[in-house]
């Protein structure tokens, strides 16, 4: 461990919100992360949700060497090969009809940003409806239409941004409701204020379909299907935001598939680069052309850079070939299992929830009230990093204490098996200390 480089950290880095670890990591390799002592830690985060085909795979490595022999970079008007292979495969391989044409970018911020945009020149509209909860990005459009934390003290967002109710069924909006027909409700309650405020320019209606920053709360398919109905009544195009559960992490490769639904524009990016800054944003031929006649731009300085698209494509050959789409399915239903079975045990687990391999935990003071426990949530996840293991809690006050669970689609049993003991310890341990402290 290097003291020196640890204050460096400290002295020379601009703080960027959330949570930070003392120590600095030198290596990833599979569901596994190594810090600066030598200590391995299990990650169950994926990553920032990324490596979903685990930490440094040799496919992904092999592919940033095959960028290093051919390009690496190009000027964005010289497509490269690598590029229309990328959108050629996931045309013909992956995306569920009619979506066909891909955008390349960086980040999940950016494909959302662009196709905000696209919505915009297609439509004509600017109003925007996205759920409460969500996080679509820190770029401007994006973070406009985020609701699950960090939007005051930067000004105005973009203007025509309208909030709907998010569906959870843990905590419904109306909870002498079923929580699908709350659900349901919240939504017709959303559209009518919206119906109400509306300047007469709608454009877009953008949602994950598994809204995560916001506590991993899963939409029941019926307000997906009156989403997509909501959005062709008022002519505006529906965007799925798929950053995180696309490619398989659900047990199914898209959201759009797990509900049925198909949006007009779907965005892809952490699980797309395994790691690597790669996403997409994809629509209809028609869609494009429409765009395209109004002039559509999003020219950047990486927009279709070859090294990117020769990781996406080999983290897609992956899932493929390795079968991580029921890899995830299986290891989910496992996971599922011993989460639900620690639930039984400890009064302080609230709820599990999820789908695949994207699971989330909430950590309540009881479960008559409901009340988030967050003393519980830091205590228990910081003893889960000392015994070795990583995971990411959403602490927010308005959020709840939620576990968000996502290790690698090629995580072992083994590992869970682990994970579940050092997560059954840390919650012993932690509930013990803070009635000794009550006491
Ligand atoms: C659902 C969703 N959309 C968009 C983003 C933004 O992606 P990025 O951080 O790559 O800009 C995130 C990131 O956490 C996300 O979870």
């Amino acid at each position: 461990m290097d003291q020196a480089l640890r204050n460096a950290a400290d002295e020379f880095l601009i703080r960027f919100g959330g949570d930070k670890f003392d120590n600095l990591f030198t290596r990833a390799i599979g569901s596994v992360v190594v810090d600066d002592t030598g200590r391995e830690i299990l990650d169950f985060t994926s990553g920032q949700m990324c490596s979903t085909i685990g930490h440094n795979h040799p496919a992904i490595v092999e592919a940033m060497a095959e960028a290093g022999r051919t390009a690496v970079h190009m000027f964005s008007g010289m497509i490269p090969e690598a590029v229309a292979r990328l959108g050629k495969t996931l045309a013909e391989e992956w995306l569920p009809a009619p979506l066909q044409k891909s955008l390349f970018v960086n980040t999940g911020s950016e494909s959302n940003e662009a196709a905000l945009r696209i919505a915009k020149l297609h439509t004509g509209g600017y109003e925007v409806l996205a759920l409460g909860g969500s996080w679509h990005g820190v770029t401007a459009g994006a973070s406009s239409a985020s609701f699950a934390s960090d939007r005051k003290g930067y000004g105005p967002g973009v203007p025509g941004v309208y909030l709907l109710p998010e569906p959870n069924s843990y905590r419904p909006l109306f909870p002498e409701m079923t929580p699908e027909d709350s659900a349901l409700a919240g939504l017709e309650l959303g559209l009518k204020m919206f119906d109400m405020q509306s300047r007469g320019g709608p454009a877009a209606i953008i949602i994950e379909p598994v809204i995560s920053a916001g506590g991993i709360l899963v939409p029941p398919k019926r307000f997906m299907q009156a989403l997509r109905k909501a959005a062709d009544e008022r002519g505006m195009l529906l965007i799925f935001d798929e950053a995180q559960t696309a490619f398989g992490r659900i047990g199914e490769p898209f959201g759009a598939t797990h509900f049925g639904v198909t949006p007009d524009i779907m965005t892809v990016s952490k699980t797309l680069g395994g790691g690597l800054p790669l996403a997409a944003t994809v629509t209809s031929a028609a869609i494009e052309q429409s765009a395209h006649e109004k002039g559509f731009t999003y020219y950047t300085s990486h927009v279709a850079d070859p090294l990117p698209a020769l990781v996406g494509l080999a983290v897609l050959e992956t899932i493929q070939t390795e079968r991580l789409i029921e890899r995830a399915r299986e290891m989910g239903a496992y996971l599922r299992a011993q989460l639900d079975e620690l639930q039984q045990r400890h009064e302080a687990v609230g709820d599990v929830r999820g789908l695949g391999l994207l699971l989330g935990v909430e950590l309540v003071t009881d479960r008559h009230s409901k009340t988030p426990n967050h003393r519980l949530g830091a205590l228990t996840t910081n003893r889960c990093f000392e015994l070795g293991l990583s995971m990411n809690i959403r602490r927010r006050p308005e959020r709840g204490a939620v576990w968000r669970i996502a290790p690698p689609l090629t995580v072992s049993r083994d590992e869970i098996d682990r994970a579940i003991a050092i997560l059954d310890q840390a919650l012993i341990e932690s509930v013990d200390a803070l009635s000794r402290s009550a006491a």
